[in-house]
């Protein structure tokens, strides 16, 4: 195992911890193939696409759940998933043009980013996404209960 999920790695939230869990089954499974016998790029190729597309799902989540919870620095969280999000599709591409190969460094340096993302900048929003933040504030909640449903 590449990455190992620790429990001072929960932001508190079930469904965030859940889905941290998934990026990190992700990186473990791309360190995985990267021993694979047959169609070695193919399957790393699929595996680093579901990651990035995983990766996009999950910061929309987190940036509606910031959105919803006012959470003080969801501008500056969102620019840095927009920044994330461009260094992993670039890696992509380049790797699909055949100009840089999956290697231990890359693992490495997903490892980082997908530690870092979890450990420092989520980390940041857990304590604002309680319970109570939803239910005692007003315009959390009227907000919460009138999306996506609004017809503005
Ligand atoms: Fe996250």
């Amino acid at each position: 195992m590449f990455i190992k999920w620790r429990d001072q790695m929960s932001v508190g939230v079930q469904e965030v911890d859940r889905q941290h869990k998934q990026l990190i089954a992700y990186v473990n499974e791309l360190y995985e193939s990267l021993k694979t016998k047959q169609n070695r790029d193919e399957v790393l190729q699929k595996t680093l696409d579901n990651l990035i597309q995983y990766t996009i799902i999950h910061f929309a989540v987190e940036e509606v759940l910031m959105n919803i919870f006012e959470y003080p620095d969801h501008l500056e969280h969102k620019k840095i998933h927009r920044a994330l999000e461009k260094q992993v599709l670039e890696l992509q591409d380049r790797i699909r043009k055949g100009r840089a190969d999956i290697t231990v460094e890359v693992l490495v340096f997903l490892r980082d980013w997908v530690n870092n993302h979890i450990l420092v900048e989520d980390k940041k929003y857990g304590p604002y996404l309680t319970r109570e933040r939803l239910v005692d504030h007003k315009p959390v909640k009227n907000k919460l209960w009138s999306w996506p449903f609004s017809r503005k």
